[in-house]
């Protein structure tokens, strides 16, 4: 899929990110609550994005990039329009989610926690999300699909590709 990141394009979310940094100068934790910032703003933490943080607040890349990727809130790949979480909760596990997380994987032809190559899906394992009575579950986006059946997983994905 396409990675590359933009600047020009992107103009707007550096003006927004440098404003959101501006206003929260010299408090605490100021580089966690950018990070957040940021990745609301383009999706991801891309390197350019990581390197204008590092300028804007003096902190060396390094620690940026360690911080990116140490926390598991953060991305430092682009993720897909839609994000699939397949919960692997105990309630949804014992409810055979592992059946519809791989043929998740199987339809998108993806890994967990990979893009499609079309930038379409990225699909990922999740914990608890809280409506176990409705194992196996999984979430598309915002939306929550209770008692999958792995067979049906092709006809959901085709409705999100049109
Ligand atoms: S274990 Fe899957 S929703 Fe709770």
């Amino acid at each position: 899929m396409q990675t590359g990141f933009d600047i020009k394009e992107n103009e707007k979310g550096f003006i927004e990110l440098k404003k959101y940094m501006d206003s929260l100068k010299d408090s605490q934790g100021i580089l966690m609550q950018t990070l957040h910032k940021a990745q609301s703003i383009f999706g991801y933490l891309p390197i350019e994005v990581q390197k204008f943080i590092s300028e804007e607040l003096n902190i060396p890349l390094a620690e940026i990039y360690g911080v990116a990727t140490f926390y598991t809130q953060f991305s430092i790949d682009p993720k897909g329009k839609h994000k699939i979480g397949v919960c692997l909760g105990t309630a949804c596990y014992v409810r055979n989610s592992q059946a519809v997380l791989d043929k998740l994987a199987e339809t998108l032809k993806v890994k967990v926690g990979a893009t499609t190559e079309d930038g379409l899906f990225t699909l990922e394992a999740t914990r608890c999300l809280g409506c176990c009575g409705l194992a196996p579950v999984m979430m598309i986006d915002d939306e929550v699909f209770g008692k999958v059946d792995p067979n049906n997983i092709p006809s959901i994905i085709a409705s999100y590709e049109k």
